[in-house]
């Protein structure tokens, strides 16, 4: 498949933002898109770049109505020696075909994907930021586009992936966030969509956040759908607690996102001699482990959050500090060691940078 290119003439490109260190996350788009359609007939087909702007939908699309539709989050990175990186792009695109296949999506075809989204990140290179902490977000999405509302697979979907300059997920940058540990409400149930990265995954967690938010709180942990007793993930990340030196995070038993930085920051503390479990851990188990100072850190993993250290958890009403509420020394150092990898400054033993310029 060819990938076919209307580009803006350069006077017709938008400004880039001013304040490269006021760029926060999701909030500017570059000047193109990258599309491609699929339909039974002709399978997935016309992948192109093209100026971005609002997609034209029929207002039946499946999408809107039952929620058929994935998603992908990756970076893009400008090295120290000016060229141009992407940290485990296969990965992600791996993962969303696992997120179709739940989602009853067609497969998409890795190695052209990943071929045309390096391209499409070429064509917009000059949005990849170049301040500390920044980089080019990279969001692949897949939408159920058949006209229709009887609840079906849909015929016809549209690939399509936006670009645009980030800086830090949260407002407290790389500062420890306050953590509300959440019983009322549950993300995903076992056998629903938990591991798919999917919308009704993120629209499960808006109420609870808001309510959380309003409480003074910047996320909310989620407890197990069936006894709220173990402890499953954060909404935009997948979270690690630091117990009796070890690094303890849930399982991937299927109602958890498997985040490629949360299993890139595994691989790390492996190789670094550090113990690691992913096992069953439960909220009591780390309330207990806070009171007798066993819990040295804990922090969130996750592509647009990276590395996120937790100060506090609050449970039952009660604030429990976490590392004194400071940013905790593995934190930083797995900032710095997947970040140095990122942006080519430290070694990449596990061969997960990519190189597109
Ligand atoms: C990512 O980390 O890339 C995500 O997709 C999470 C999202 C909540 C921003």
């Amino acid at each position: 498949m060819n990938l076919i290119k209307k580009l803006l003439e350069p006077h017709l490109r938008k400004p880039k933002p001013s304040d490269e260190n006021a760029l926060g996350f999701g909030r500017f788009f570059s000047d193109h898109i990258y599309k491609m359609n699929y339909t039974v007939e002709k399978g997935w087909h016309d992948s192109r770049v093209e100026p971005y702007g609002p997609l034209l939908l029929d207002p039946a699309a499946l999408v809107l109505h039952y929620g058929q539709e994935v998603f992908e989050g990756l970076k893009a990175y400008r090295g120290q020696d000016g060229g141009i990186y992407m940290f485990r792009p296969r990965t992600n695109i791996e993962r969303m075909n696992r997120s179709c296949a739940r989602l009853c999506i067609p497969q998409l075809p890795v190695d052209e994907v990943l071929e045309h989204m390096f391209e499409f990140v070429r064509v917009e290179m000059d949005w990849i930021p170049r301040a500390n902490g920044t980089s080019l977000y990279v969001r692949p999405t897949i939408i159920a586009t058949e006209a229709c509302l009887g609840v079906k697979v849909s015929h016809e979907y549209l690939f399509y992936i936006i670009v645009g300059p980030v800086g830090a997920y949260y407002p407290e940058g790389f500062n420890p966030v306050k953590i509300y540990v959440e019983e009322k409400y549950v993300r995903a149930a076992p056998g629903g969509l938990g591991e798919a990265k999917t919308s009704a995954n993120y629209a499960a967690g808006l109420l609870p956040a808001e309510e959380a938010h309003a409480k003074g709180f910047t996320q909310v942990l989620w407890l197990d759908a069936c006894d709220r007793k173990t402890i499953e993930e954060v909404s935009t990340s997948n979270i690690c607690f630091v117990i009796d030196g070890e690094v303890v995070t849930a399982p991937l038993g299927g109602t958890i996102l498997p985040g490629v930085t949360r299993d890139s920051a595994l691989t790390i503390c492996r190789h670094w001699g550090i113990p690691v479990s992913e096992r069953r851990l439960t909220i009591d188990e780390v309330i207990a482990a806070q009171k007798d100072g066993r819990l040295r850190e804990a922090f969130g993993t996750g592509t647009a959050a990276v590395i996120s250290p937790v100060g506090s958890i609050t449970y039952q009403g009660q604030d429990f500090a976490v590392g004194n509420g400071k940013t905790g020394e593995l934190s930083r150092k797995l900032y710095d060691e997947l970040t140095g990898i990122q942006l080519g400054t430290r070694p990449d033993p596990f061969g997960w940078v990519v190189k597109l310029a």
